[in-house]
């Protein structure tokens, strides 16, 4: 899997919201290399990660719709940034969205999509490995988009063909003949991002273990067991047959039972579910292993490591994880780290850092 060679190499230079979140203007100049956004809580430093992580990726890490970042009593947002040499613009409206690359407007995502990879670190990620399989489906989507061109396009197609059957299932009676004509684009998309996903969770496994190895503490973890991922396909090993049998069920429930929308990533420590079974530690680590799992991944594949996003997470760490972690991060990449304090931080960055106040940039410190 994967595209193979990168377009052109890059960075982030320059970020540029408006009517975006809390700001209603807002210009970053973005250095190489690792710089601090610091402030009070409520003062936009989640949102500068966000805006950099919706213009380059066209999705929000703390969001699943794009509605709640356009600023309150706003139309739309608009944001712009470069990225290398690549001029990228992003407008979103509840009627409009409009990409914008290199001055020429996209009519789809693909060419876009491609200028830039990231991963976006929260500190609560730990509902990765504790909380619900959307949130492992999302995880796996947000890295598989960045790697393959065709993973996106499978997962849309997938979509649409869920929510066209999902709505006859609804319908009083159902009619089965209007119903059937929608398994065909269901097991064609779903077969194809199945073999997606299992393809990509192979490759995330080595990187897991040991991404996991490197930041786990023996206090941490209670032991060297290392991390084991499995991808667990909500279509079964059969697609056509299980969406066969599962007819019965669909007539009850009125929706569509199996296929990759009920996917899963299993997560074990020893053998033993992580999410259940392991300690606060134990799952945090975990957590923080599949992140930094991602951006081994991606600096793998295309050669040049990608951009971080770290929202709030040194704080929260121990000091030996924290060391852990800021060891374990791929060289050279571009870090964007947001904090409410700095106490934490023992020796003077190399990189500016940024103060936020009254929701503006007061300038670096
Ligand atoms: N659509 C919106 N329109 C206007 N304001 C918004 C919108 N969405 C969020 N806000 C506000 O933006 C402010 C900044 O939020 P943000 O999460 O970026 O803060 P933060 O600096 O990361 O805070 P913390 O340290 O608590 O994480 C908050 O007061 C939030 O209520
Ligand atoms: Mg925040």
């Amino acid at each position: 899997m994967g595209w193979g060679g990168s377009p052109g190499g890059g960075m982030l230079t320059q970020i540029k919201l408006h009517d975006f979140r809390c700001f209603e203007t807002l210009e970053v100049e973005i250095a190489p290399g690792v710089q601090f956004f610091t402030g009070d809580n409520a003062q936009g430093k989640t949102s500068i990660l966000e805006a950099a992580c919706v213009l380059l990726r066209l999705a929000s890490p703390r969001s699943p719709t794009l509605t709640p970042l356009i600023r309150q009593e706003a139309r739309g947002f608009a944001l712009q940034g470069y990225w290398g040499s690549r001029q990228l613009q992003f407008y979103h409206s509840a009627e409009r969205r409009k990409l914008v690359l290199d001055g020429v407007e996209q009519s789809g995502t693909a060419e876009y999509l491609r200028a830039a990879r990231l991963v976006y670190f929260s500190n609560t990620d730990v509902e990765l490995v504790r909380g619900p399989a959307d949130g492992r489906r999302r995880f796996l989507d947000f890295l598989g988009s960045q790697i393959e061109p065709l993973y996106r396009s499978s997962l849309r197609a997938y979509e649409r063909a869920l929510r066209s059957r999902n709505r006859l299932l609804k319908a009083v009676p159902v009619r089965w003949r209007e119903v059937e004509a929608y398994d065909t684009p269901l097991l064609d998309a779903g077969r194809l991002l199945t073999d997606l996903r299992r393809s990509l969770v192979a490759e995330l496994v080595p990187w897991a273990a040991s991404a996991q190895a490197a930041i786990r503490t023996e206090a941490a973890t209670g032991g060297p067991e290392a991390l084991s991922l499995q991808y667990q396909p909500g279509a079964g090993e059969d697609f056509a047959a299980r969406l066969r049998e599962s007819r019965e069920e669909e007539a009850r429930l009125r929706q569509t039972r199996v296929g990759p929308h009920r996917d899963d990533l299993s997560l074990c420590l020893g053998g033993q579910p992580v999410g259940v079974y392991g300690s606060e530690g134990q799952q945090r680590t975990t957590a923080l292993a599949l992140k930094l799992a991602q951006a081994r991944l991606l600096e793998a594949v295309w050669k040049q490591p990608p951009l971080l996003l770290l929202d709030d997470i040194f704080g929260e760490l121990d000091v030996t994880r924290r060391n852990a972690l800021l060891n374990a991060l791929p060289t050279n990449a571009q870090q964007l780290i947001t904090t409410t304090h700095l106490d934490w931080l023992r020796d003077a960055p190399s990189g500016p850092i940024w103060r936020l106040a009254g929701r503006r940039l007061e300038g670096t410190i």
